[in-house]
C-alpha cells in the first residue's frame, strides 16, 4: 500500500481529486468505482471545479457506485442514487446511461446483484475504486465478518454502521437494515483503490487496515493483499501510521 498525508481535509479533497482526475486524463472512457459516506463528498467538489476549468470531462466516464440501501427509491433523498446526483453527477456532463448504482428497489434483488456485477465486466471492470472507511473497518457495505469471495450481493447492516448512519435519518428506526453492496472480491478486482479517512474517528480503523491481521473481522484488512492501493489520510486519520 502506498501512504500518503496530507495536513486536513481540504488539501485531501484536492490529492484525491487530482488522483481521479488524472486516471480520466489518461483514459477518458475509464470505469470509475465511486463511494457516498461524508468523506468523499469534498473530493466530489474539486472534481466538479476541475470539470468547471475544462481540466477534465466525463462525457465517456462510466462509474458504478459500491452500495445502495434496499427499500428506498431513488426519489428519497437518503438514498445513495440521490446523494450522487446532489454531490456530484448534477453538476458534470456525465450520460445517465453510463452511471451505474444498484436498485434497491428491484424485484428481485439476487438478480439485480449478478446483474450489477455482469455489468462491470462488460466495460471491463473497475479501473479506479474510491472509497472510505468505517469505523469497524468495513468497506462498502461489507462488515464485520464478511466473505472475502463475495461479489455483489445483499448484506445485513452491522449496528455500528446503522448508528452511524443514522445521523442522516429522522430516527434510529428509519434507517434501512439492509443493502446492496459490491462485495470485498468486486472490490479487490478494481485495478487501483483510492482509500480516503479523515479526523480522529478513523485513526484507530486505518493503523489496523494496514498493520493488524488480515481478517474477516476488519474487512479491510484485505486491502493489504491488493497490488494498487493508495491510502491517502488527513493528519488525525493519519496519526498512528508511516507515509510510503
Ligand atoms: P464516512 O463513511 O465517509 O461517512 O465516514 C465511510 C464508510 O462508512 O465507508
Amino acid at each position: 500500500m502506498k501512504i500518503i498525508k496530507v495536513k486536513d481535509i481540504q488539501a485531501l479533497n484536492k490529492k484525491a481529486a487530482y488522483l481521479v482526475a488524472s486516471q480520466i486524463i489518461e483514459k477518458p472512457n475509464c470505469v470509475l468505482g465511486l463511494a457516498t459516506g461524508s468523506t468523499p463528498i469534498g473530493t466530489y467538489q474539486e472534481l466538479i471545479k476541475l470539470y468547471n476549468d475544462d481540466i477534465i470531462d466525463f462525457k465517456e466516464v462510466i462509474t458504478f457506485n459500491l452500495d445502495e440501501y434496499i427499500g428506498l427509491p431513488n426519489t428519497n433523498p437518503q438514498s445513495y442514487a440521490w446523494f450522487m446526483n446532489r454531490h456530484l453527477f448534477d453538476f458534470i456532463n456525465i450520460s445517465d446511461n453510463n452511471v451505474h448504482i444498484p436498485n434497491g428497489m428491484a424485484e428481485d434483488i439476487g438478480k439485480e446483484c449478478m446483474e450489477y456485477e455482469d455489468q462491470i465486466k462488460k466495460v471491463g471492470g473497475i479501473d479506479l475504486q474510491v472509497m472510505g472507511i468505517g469505523r469497524n473497518g468495513h468497506i462498502g457495505f461489507n462488515e464485520p465478518d464478511v466473505m472475502f469471495e463475495n461479489l455483489t450481493h445483499v448484506v445485513e447492516l452491522d449496528e455500528q454502521t446503522i448508528l452511524d448512519n443514522s445521523r442522516f435519518f429522522n430516527s434510529l428506526e428509519d434507517v434501512p437494515k439492509r443493502a446492496i453492496s459490491m462485495g470485498i472480491k468486486t472490490i479487490m478486482n478494481a485495478r487501483k483503490i483510492l482509500l480516503l479517512a479523515t479526523g480522529e474517528k478513523k485513526t484507530e480503523i486505518v493503523h489496523e487496515m494496514i498493520y493488524g491481521r488480515i481478517s474477516s473481522n476488519v474487512p479491510a484488512t484485505v486491502l493489504q493483499l491488493h497490488p494498487n492501493v493508495i491510502v491517502l489520510v488527513d493528519e488525525a486519520a493519519g496519526k498512528l501510521i508511516k507515509e510510503g
